[in-house]
């Protein structure tokens, strides 16, 4: 039984590699979101930067309660199974008319989960269109094999190591992705995808919420996730704590735990220490 995709939308994701829209907020509560994201970008004087953008939801307490939202869950759920964890969370913010973009990639270069049943749900808090740099996708591209990339570490790239498709994307194939603040869409950790920069005059945001069901392995270092759904029977993760508070101090130390471990996997044979600012 599904709990809130049709068959047709699963057969759907399974053959092209994504699915969208699937409103899971309405407007009123991704404003919301926004909101509590900006109140502490207020605070702090500065936009959420560096290790801070990833794994957000061990930080903020309303970031926790997306990863466990109910719609977004079912909707995972119908595609990769009952058992759930929340592997990572990136945001992808693309500040207004800033040359920010994301190279041709696929998810699955630097991860080191095996095997590839690892689905993102990418919730807008905002508008996304063509202007404003929405995702494109290239249908299909997740039953390809795992392409060469190279490292650019460009300096306008928001992907970790400016990471990009060694060869030629034809852009006659792609397909672009607007959504409504509150819709996501789901893509396969294998699909390529990029998106140009916001030349728009507002910030676009999207949060990047990647599950894995929980016989999923990291083969590169003892990783950590929380379980959001169903039960674990593999214990392939050790299990981070939910925040209790907006950055308290066990937040925080848990947070710097998982992102440590985390740089490790995706920095892996390059000397750098944390995420990118
Ligand atoms: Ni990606």
């Amino acid at each position: 039984m599904s709990k809130l995709l049709s068959s047709a939308a699963v057969a759907q994701y399974n053959r092209d590699g994504f699915y969208f829209p699937v409103p899971v907020l309405s407007a009123e509560e991704a404003a919301h979101f926004r909101r509590r994201l900006e109140q502490h970008e207020a605070i702090a004087g500065k936009p959420l930067q560096g290790n801070w953008r990833h794994k957000s939801h061990l930080l903020f307490t309303w970031a926790d309660e997306l990863v466990h939202h109910p719609k977004i869950l079912d909707a995972i759920e119908d595609v990769i199974g009952p058992d759930i964890l929340c592997w990572t969370t990136n945001f992808f913010i693309k500040e207004a008319n800033n040359p920010g973009f994301v190279s041709w990639h696929q998810d699955a270069t630097y991860w080191g989960l095996d095997p590839n049943d690892v689905i993102t749900a990418w919730v807008a808090l905002t508008d996304v269109t063509p202007e404003n740099g929405y995702m494109e996708f290239l249908p299909g591209s997740h039953k390809t094999d795992q392409l060469p990339h190279v490292d650019t570490f460009h300096k306008d790239n928001l992907l970790s190591r400016g990471q990009e498709i060694a060869v030629e994307v034809d852009k006659t194939k792609t397909v672009g992705i607007p959504l409504r603040a509150g819709e996501m869409s789901l893509h396969h950790i294998k699909l390529v995808h990029g998106s140009e920069p916001n030349r728009s005059n507002d910030r676009r945001i999207g949060l990047a919420i990647r599950y894995i069901p929980t016989y999923v392995r990291q083969t590169k270092v003892r990783d950590s996730a929380v379980l959001v759904r169903g039960t674990d029977r593999f214990h392939h993760f050790d299990y981070e704590p939910r925040p209790q508070a907006d950055l308290d101090e066990r937040a925080l130390a848990a947070h710097d735990d998982a992102v440590q471990r985390q740089v490790k996997a995706l920095y892996q044979g390059t000397s750098k220490q944390e995420f990118r600012a």
